[in-house]
């Protein structure tokens, strides 16, 4: 008996194994259940999430479900009113837009107890990140018959808007917000061509690579049959204009001051903004351009080695870029004290004229056309983080300097503002909310996107 175990012994061993051997085999092929996968939905799907994805990079975005954009041409052949030139980059929609190649929108969203959050991304390959810059006879716009004598307004930002129905009851020519979306409130015949509803209210927001996203801000912004404005509260961006009734021929009222432009963002973080292309620490803007221009351009003068315009003349001195403004007045002053060449054309002016001529020279780089301020009230409900770090862009006007490749866009806003000119996102009483989407290559008028998309909290 005892022997009979004992012989037994490898026989249970080798079942023992057998059977360890199968569970083992099982075990191996045991797949754990995948993470989800990221799908295409038929609406802008935001889902609940526990962590905050408040980054264009965070982990959250990969496998989150997104809604490709079929875009379409929304606004098109519009043209600004006079003084605004060269500000129209995607005049012919789609084709204009990219340099005609598909901006390939995709959008994801999300949400907390809080906020709401929307990511956007779309290709366009050249940042533009001035609007209505300050030019002193600078180019003419070869779709505008405007005289550029003097001061005008030129450049454009790139943007991504979007329109919500405030209370569920815009509409317009086209038909009401819910059918039709923008093209009802904003995109109708009369005066709903206006970017106005006939009835109603309609919430934008407005991304702006000029005047917004530095400062890490969407403008918010109302519509309605009466008007179009920002809401309530100091907005983030205001006309650099001398005079506020004349806004793109009277010339700017300021410039940068001598100090380093930090500012804390209401993420935390401490940015510093660019000034070739941005006024935060404003000084006011001296000098008479008109007469700077007299001196500069006189043919025995500054002209004679930098050419007209400071484009650069025969010996290659431009002083015509914009990265010029990243120097304060008093920084420029004390280059051209320092540079030996210079002495017998520079010296001899007095102090008024040397601010005259700052002010040409300010004139041919192009001062910002607008200056920023932290925003505050209903103005400062909607935030931004992007891929795009404007502080690395020389340059913008340099289509080498200025390439990228996708927009990459995180926009923040809470559920619940309560207030009057928001759209409110009460999951109690709906869970779909009807928006538009537009696209804006170097523009702020035309652009191109899709008029209605439902958006779904699930
Ligand atoms: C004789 C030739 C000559 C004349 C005339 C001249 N410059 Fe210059 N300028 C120079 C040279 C050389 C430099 C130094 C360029 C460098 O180092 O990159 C310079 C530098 C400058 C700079 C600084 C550029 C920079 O990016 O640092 C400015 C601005 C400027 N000149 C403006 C003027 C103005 C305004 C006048 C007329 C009052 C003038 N220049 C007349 C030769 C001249």
């Amino acid at each position: 008996m005892k022997n009979k175990i004992k012989n037994s012994i490898p026989y249970f061993s080798v079942l023992f194994l057998f059977v360890l051997a199968l569970a083992c085999k099982k075990d191996y092929n045991y797949e754990p259940p995948k993470p989800p996968q990221a799908g295409q939905t038929n609406t802008l799907e935001a889902s609940p999430t526990l962590i905050a994805p408040k980054d264009v990079n965070h982990s959250y975005w990969n496998t989150a479900n997104y809604y490709k954009v079929v875009a379409e041409n929304m606004s098109t052949g519009t043209l600004y009113t006079d003084g605004w030139l060269n500000m129209t980059g995607t005049f012919d929609g789609l084709s204009d837009f990219n340099e005609g190649n598909n901006p390939n929108l995709v959008l994801k969203a999300a949400y907390d107890q809080e906020n709401l959050y929307i990511l956007a991304e779309w290709r366009d390959t050249t940042v533009n990140l001035s609007q209505g810059s300050w030019l002193f006879f600078g180019p003419s716009d070869p779709k505008k018959g405007d005289n550029a004598d003097n001061w005008t307004s030129q450049r454009n930002a790139d943007h991504i808007a979007f329109a919500f129905d405030v209370d569920g009851n815009a509409s317009g020519a086209a038909g009401t917000f819910a059918s039709v979306g923008c093209q009802a409130s904003c995109h109708g015949t009369g005066p709903s061509a206006n970017m106005q509803p006939l009835a109603g209210k309609v919430d934008i927001w407005d991304w702006n690579m000029a005047t917004s996203v530095p400062m890490n801000y969407v403008h918010d912004k109302i519509s309605t049959a009466s008007g179009f404005s920002d809401d309530a509260g100091t907005p983030v961006a205001v006309r650099n204009a001398k005079i506020l009734s004349d806004p793109s021929r009277s010339g700017p009222a300021y410039e940068s001051d001598s100090s380093n432009q930090y500012y804390t963002n209401p993420f935390g973080q401490k940015v510093l903004l660019n000034k070739a292309f941005y006024i935060l620490n404003k000084t006011d803007m001296v000098g008479n351009a008109a007469d700077g221009r007299a001196i500069f351009e006189d043919p025995d003068k500054c002209f004679s080695c930098h050419g007209a315009g400071g484009t650069g003349g025969s010996d290659d001195l431009p002083v015509n870029g914009i990265a010029q403004n990243k120097k304060s007045r008093l920084a420029l002053m004390t280059r051209m004290d320092n540079v030996p060449d210079m002495t017998p054309y520079w010296s001899p002016l007095s102090a008024s004229q040397k601010d005259d001529v700052i002010a040409y020279l300010r004139g041919l780089s192009g001062v910002p056309g607008y200056y920023l301020q932290v925003p505050s009230g209903s103005c400062s409900d909607i935030t931004t983080m992007s891929n795009i770090t404007p502080i690395n862009i020389d340059n913008a006007m340099d289509e080498d300097k200025n390439r990228h490749g996708t927009y990459k866009v995180l926009i923040i806003r809470k559920l619940k503002t309560n207030n009057a000119d928001d759209v409110q996102f009460d999951l109690t009483k709906s869970r779909e909310y009807k928006f538009g989407v537009a696209l804006m290559d170097n523009d702020g008028k035309n652009h191109i996107g899709s008029k209605v998309i439902t958006l779904t909290f699930k």
